[in-house]
């Protein structure tokens, strides 16, 4: 049988785990998390870095951050990005061969932006990949997905 005692420090490990779960509920919002610092580094780049090349930006297309449908320079609309990290690595038609979100990044460096593309490992790149992954939060995970 357990002492008041015993019921007491149960208590006390339930309140212990019931704050870390909340702990853990916050780390996964995307500015409180550790990895808040590298999302706006992405998003500070996604909205200003040139890469040397032309003067556009990411965002020049692709809308709001990304968020919503964006539109290239003849007008054309473009998919948003909200669920860009979802649906990579995907098949590339006009390549030819599967390609994930990294390599389609430093495509539109290089092809939209007409800039230098970041190194695979570089933080720059990262940093996009993960501000990009961050907009995907709380999307459904569907590997036949569309762009949306
Ligand atoms: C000149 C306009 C333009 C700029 C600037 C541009 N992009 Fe793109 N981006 C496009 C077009 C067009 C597509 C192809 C959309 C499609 O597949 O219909 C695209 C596709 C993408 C995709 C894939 C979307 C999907 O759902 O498959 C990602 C990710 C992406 N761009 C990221 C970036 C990033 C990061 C930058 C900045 C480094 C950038 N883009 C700059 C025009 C642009």
């Amino acid at each position: 049988m357990r002492s008041p005692r015993h019921l007491t420090a149960s208590r006390v490990i339930c309140l212990v785990a019931l704050a870390t779960g909340a702990h853990l509920a916050l780390a996964s919002d995307r500015d409180s998390s550790p990895m808040g610092p590298m999302i706006r580094q992405g998003k500070e780049a996604f909205t200003h870095e040139t890469f040397q090349g032309s003067g556009r930006v990411c965002e020049t297309c692709h809308l709001q951050g990304g968020t919503v449908p964006g539109k290239r320079p003849d007008g054309v609309s473009i998919p948003s990005l909200t669920n860009a990290a979802v649906i990579y690595p995907r098949f590339n038609a006009r390549q030819g061969k599967v390609i994930t979100l990294q390599d389609q990044i430093r495509s539109c460096v290089s092809n939209a932006l007409e800039g230098t593309p970041p190194a695979y490992g570089s933080d720059p790149l990262n940093a996009l990949t993960v501000y990009l992954t961050s907009l995907a939060q709380g999307k459904p995970l569907d590997m036949g997905g569309k762009p949306q």
